[in-house]
């Protein structure tokens, strides 16, 4: 046994080594409204709602009141009729799978005599949860390149939709580039076919319908068959909250598990879990409740006037430029190729030094697509309403940042691939099981990962290894990280 308040001093030691989640200070991951009335607010709701189970919404009537009211905001949101319906789930991932699941299920019952995959069609910079669904949910991720500044063209997704295809994904924005993909061509297109149409705006949900000249993108637009739309991103609510609205109970119907096949309670998951916390929720109930559509529009505009800042501020960068023309608070910087290769700033270099800046962008490996063209490698920024406050000190980092990289090459991983490539590993044909992997990963210097390691080097080497190879490392990487010592 161990007196609470040593339990709670040993977890306070622990989190001491995480990265700051308030205060802007990282650009990824966190959303930071920079009111704290919210976060207290979202915690007593937690805790009121903590002991509850959301398996049953008719024990606890308060949790079906709860998404009732989630449900109904997002809806007026998105500009949905009565006729769009939908479910809280546990987060982006989760709205994500549940849409791919439930448009396959709705082809599946339209094509009884179908023997092969349908095909999940999607840009490429379309989050990874698609990839993740279309393996559990056994389709076929046909996935079309983007041009290198991240935009798709609305022709090359047209031209990939077709009676075996169960859904086409376009996202509002896309996470890696900022670009708000052609929803409206693309849907029409999916409705002409009789195809659903799902835009993940996971992302940009809680932030589009209040950002100042994006075009109609929501349920507007015709052809939309359903949307996700994040909470814990810019809901402003604690992890674990999502929404993922249809158009029609039939399409929101075949989400749902059901089954009385057993000799237990009778079972009826909306979602992908049974029991499963009410405290998201709660929260993100509660931070709706209090902001309303006002609420966000004013954060929204806060992180409007952030994102011109921060544009203007990379323009005057020498070497360094974003990455197309970004929608939202997704913005990705790369190096600027229109100048010489010695006033360049390499994004991996600078998100290395800003780190000794006390800032945190997110490496991104630059990414081959299967038309051979590559999107470069960049560094994401999510920014967020706190940091309209720090943006003199995060102007000064970036510059300080790039002028201590301006001219160096990007990271040069040759000796380590070479070395990969001796033991087997440089073609994709040999995958590296635990043990292999683990002694490749300490080769490489990269057995111990900390909030504040430089990850130019890691990112390049994942570049340029073949996928499965790069993946088994990583695998390993994070499963070693929670394996009792
Ligand atoms: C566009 C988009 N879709 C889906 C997701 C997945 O969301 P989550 O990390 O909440 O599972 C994200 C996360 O960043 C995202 O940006």
């Amino acid at each position: 046994m161990t007196e609470a308040a040593e339990v709670l001093e040993r977890l306070q030691t622990l989190r001491a080594a995480d990265a700051p989640t308030h205060g802007g200070r990282v650009l990824s991951y966190v959303y930071d409204s920079g009111r704290d009335d919210l976060d207290e607010l979202a915690d007593a709701a937690a805790t009121l709602a903590r002991p509850l189970n959301g398996l049953d919404p008719t024990v606890f009537p308060s949790i079906a009141a709860m998404e009732r009211d989630l449900v109904g905001f997002a809806r007026r949101m998105l500009h949905g009729g009565r006729s769009v319906v939908g479910s809280v789930t546990g987060g982006g991932t989760e709205s994500c799978l549940l849409a791919v699941k439930t448009a396959r299920d709705l082809w599946r019952a339209q094509h009884p005599g179908a023997t092969a995959r349908p095909r999940l069609v999607t840009a490429s910079s379309a989050h990874a949860a698609f990839q993740k669904a279309a393996g559990l949910f056994d389709l076929e991720w046909d996935a079309v390149p983007c041009a290198p500044d991240g935009t798709v063209r609305a022709t090359e997704l047209i031209g990939r939709l077709g009676d075996d295809a169960a859904l086409v994904v376009v996202s509002a924005p896309a996470y890696p580039t900022g670009a708000l993909d052609p929803i409206a061509e693309v849907a029409a297109a999916a409705a002409d076919r009789g195809m659903s149409c799902h835009v993940d705006a996971c992302f940009g949900g809680f932030v589009l319908p209040w950002w100042p000249g994006v075009p109609a993108w929501d349920f507007r637009v015709r052809g939309v068959t359903s949307i996700s739309a994040d909470l814990h991103k810019f809901g402003y609510a604690p992890k674990g909250v999502s929404v993922l609205l249809h158009r029609g109970r039939r399409r929101h119907r075949a989400q749902f598990f059901a089954t009385t096949r057993w000799p237990g309670y009778p079972v009826v998951n909306p979602t992908l879990l049974g029991s499963r916390s009410a405290s998201p929720l709660a929260a993100a109930w509660a931070i709706t409740q209090r902001l309303g559509d006002p609420g966000y529009a004013e954060l929204t505009a806060s992180i409007a006037r952030v994102a011109a800042e921060v544009r203007s501020l990379v323009d005057g960068i020498r070497g360094l430029t974003v990455m197309g023309d970004p929608a939202g608070p997704a913005i990705a910087v790369v190096a600027d190729e229109s100048v010489p290769p010695r006033e360049r700033v390499d994004p991996h270099r600078l998100a290395d030094a800003l780190m000794a800046h006390g800032w945190k962008i997110q490496h991104q490996p630059g990414f081959r697509q299967a038309d051979g063209t590559r999107i470069p490698h960049s560094a994401h920024l999510t920014l967020t309403p706190v940091l309209e406050r720090g943006m003199p000190e995060l102007g000064a980092a970036l510059r300080a940042a790039s002028d201590s990289v301006r001219g160096a090459p990007p990271a040069d991983p040759r000796m380590l691939l070479a070395a990969l490539r001796a033991l087997g590993y440089g073609d994709g044909g040999r995958v590296p099981g635990p043990a292999a992997a683990w002694r490749l990963l300490r080769l490489a210097g990269a057995g111990r990962v900390s909030a504040t390691q430089p990850m130019a080097l890691l990112m390049a080497l994942i570049e340029r290894l073949p996928a499965p190879v790069a993946e088994a490392l990583l695998t390993e990487l994070l499963a070693r990280l929670s394996e009792p010592r």
